[in-house]
């Protein structure tokens, strides 16, 4: 997805990329949607079936409690948060820059029964103080991210100031003492800690099968709780 120059640094120059753009979501849900209308598949799951399961299972193992408020940052098709109502998780909002991920989210969760799952059309980049309301008006317990921070650092113009505007709307979206739950694949845990530990405290780390080349060990995708300092 992306190219390493320095293994360390948190301010890497990634190759910008289509999946850093709007437009790119945009034709990907509508064509999903378009998809999920035809055959009732319900698209990707980023990083697949098995990582989703292991976030949720962290967050449902953890001292969250089912009424916490929890937020999917760059939901998709929101399946996590489908996922998580069926589990019991009463306050679950989604929300994703794209028109189409919307849609297909709203119509997904309808169909499995969940329409009290909220979800909106917002940029998660926006400034959130300027009193219009909207989901990113509140604050949450918990702020899922799987993928999506990926995207913002793939973005061809204003990377590094979308990152970090991302750090300070995610901070301001938690409570004192909130989590956010972070899986990427273009970041190792050493550098991700590095951008966030300004504002956050590394909490835990959902551990996953690691691969071993040339004498090191490492992961493909890594995932991460950050706590709100
Ligand atoms: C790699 S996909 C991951 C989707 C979903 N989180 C999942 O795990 O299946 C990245 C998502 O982030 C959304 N996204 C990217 N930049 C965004 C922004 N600035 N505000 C809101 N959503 C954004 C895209 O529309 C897309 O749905």
């Amino acid at each position: 997805m992306a190219k390493e120059t320095n293994e360390l640094s948190s301010n890497i120059d990634f190759t910008p990329s289509v999946l850093g753009t709007k437009s790119y979501w945009d034709s990907t849900y509508d064509r999903e949607l378009k998809t999920y209308k035809d055959i009732g598949d319900v698209g990707e799951i980023w990083f697949g079936e098995d990582r989703q399961n292991r976030v949720v299972d962290w967050i449902e193992q953890s001292s969250v409690q089912m009424s916490d408020p929890v937020i999917d940052l760059g939901c998709g098709n929101g399946i996590i948060l489908t996922e998580m109502r069926r589990l019991g998780f009463t306050d679950l909002t989604g929300v994703d820059y794209s028109q189409g991920a919307i849609d297909l989210a709203v119509q997904i969760a309808n169909a499995e029964g969940f329409p009290d799952i909220k979800y909106q059309v917002v940029d998660i980049l926006s400034d959130i103080n300027t009193g219009c309301p909207t989901c990113l008006s509140r604050q949450y317990k918990v702020c899922i991210d799987k993928g999506t921070y990926d995207a913002i650092c793939l973005m061809p113009d204003g990377a590094d100031k979308g990152r970090q505007f991302y750090k300070r709307n995610v901070k301001s979206l938690l409570q004192n003492d909130g989590l956010l739950v972070i899986t990427s694949c273009n970041w190792t845990k050493d550098q991700l800690v590095l951008f966030f530990e300004t504002d956050f405290e590394l909490f835990d780390e959902i551990k996953t099968p690691s691969f071993q080349f040339g004498g090191k060990t490492g992961n493909t995708v890594t995932s991460l709780i950050f706590k709100r300092k």
